[in-house]
């Protein structure tokens, strides 16, 4: 028989409350800023691997179809570095399953290479800490270094590029101390986007002009950040999250041509949230690359948020989401 035994890995997206968006180095994928995110608990992703001496190519099914295109191509690039970094040369078979709805800006890359990097790195026998191993998971989605860890994240983009930058830049925890977040997703559609967060980043770094004052303020909004999560402010978090995304979507809608995510039905769920602010609940709105909105809320207002949002007419699905556990091997021992 040549095929070893399975090793399963577990993990969770993570959304950002300041984002990232644009490289300054598209093979390491190494940010221009810094970012930081809450993993959450909900929409898990669980990857198991099996090396296979039979095999002449990386097998993956991803739901139980056969994976194709640019995803099996990522895939299987990330697999050669993680064999590159091992010395091993056996391929693999990858069956993953996501409970998210893949591609449509709910994160999925982030819970999908976070899972591969720890199920990988263990069936070849690389011996990672959190931080190696946050790295090698950025290889695979620039997001997926913030979900080896539970909770809050920091991603330090680093300095330098090739070589140099990967060494620096990586995701670490953050102490959210007693910060009560909930986030409730409203799905509004989650047909996979028309464009990649991949191309539309470099889009974006390429032609809008707004990208480079985007890029200055989020230094800010880190350091205010970073404040309001210390004091335990979660109204201060929200606002801070909400600017940041929306002048995210800014630079987007100024580049050449425009990259537009959102939607129709998104704007009406940001028009929602400012009337739950104007009722005295504090709720704040972060969207990706994609329609979907996550609305920023202490727990206690949860089910009013979702409430509300349930009763927009073109929420298909709404969730409530809290901090989540980091990349994890199911049987303990990661
Ligand atoms: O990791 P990627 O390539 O899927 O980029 C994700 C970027 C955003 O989700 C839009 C922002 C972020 O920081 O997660």
């Amino acid at each position: 028989m040549t095929v070893d035994s399975a090793v399963t890995a577990i993990a969770h997206p993570n959304i950002a409350l300041v984002k990232y968006w644009g490289k300054r180095d598209e093979e390491y994928i190494l940010p221009h800023t810094d970012s930081l995110s809450v993993t959450l608990d909900i929409y898990p992703t669980t990857t198991t691997v099996r090396l296979d001496t039979a095999l002449d190519r990386d097998q993956v099914t991803v739901n139980r179809a056969p994976a194709t295109g640019e995803m099996l191509t990522r895939i299987r690039t990330f697999l050669d570095l993680v064999r590159g970094m091992s010395g091993r040369a056996e391929y693999l078979r990858v069956d993953t399953t996501n409970t998210v709805p893949t591609g449509a800006g709910l994160a999925s890359s982030a819970s999908g290479f976070a899972a591969l990097a720890l199920a990988a790195a263990v069936a070849y026998g690389l011996d990672l800490n959190p931080t190696g191993l946050s790295r090698l998971a950025r290889r695979g989605s620039g997001s997926a270094c913030r979900s080896i860890f539970g909770g809050f994240a920091l991603w330090h983009a680093g300095t330098g590029i090739g070589e140099e930058g990967d060494l620096s830049s990586y995701a670490d925890p953050i102490d959210a101390g007693a910060l009560d977040l909930a986030l409730v997703v409203a799905v509004v559609d989650a047909a996979p986007k028309e464009i990649s967060s991949r191309a539309a980043m470099r889009r974006t770094i390429e032609t809008s002009p707004l990208y480079a004052p985007w890029a200055e303020s989020s230094h800010q909004d880190l350091a205010d950040m970073r404040a309001a999560i210390t004091r335990g402010d979660l109204d201060a978090v929200g606002e801070i999250a909400e600017r940041n995304a929306l002048g995210m979507h800014a630079t987007m809608l100024a580049a050449r041509p425009a990259v537009r995510y959102l939607s129709p039905a998104s704007l009406r769920v940001l028009d929602c949230v400012g009337q739950l602010r104007r009722t005295g609940i504090g709720a704040f709105a972060t969207m990706d690359a994609g329609p979907n909105v996550k609305v920023l809320c202490r727990g206690g207002h949860a089910e009013r948020v979702a409430d509300a949002l349930r009763s927009l007419s073109d929420t298909r699905s709404v969730i409530t989401a809290r901090p989540g556990p980091g990349a994890r091997l199911p049987d303990g021992d990661s």
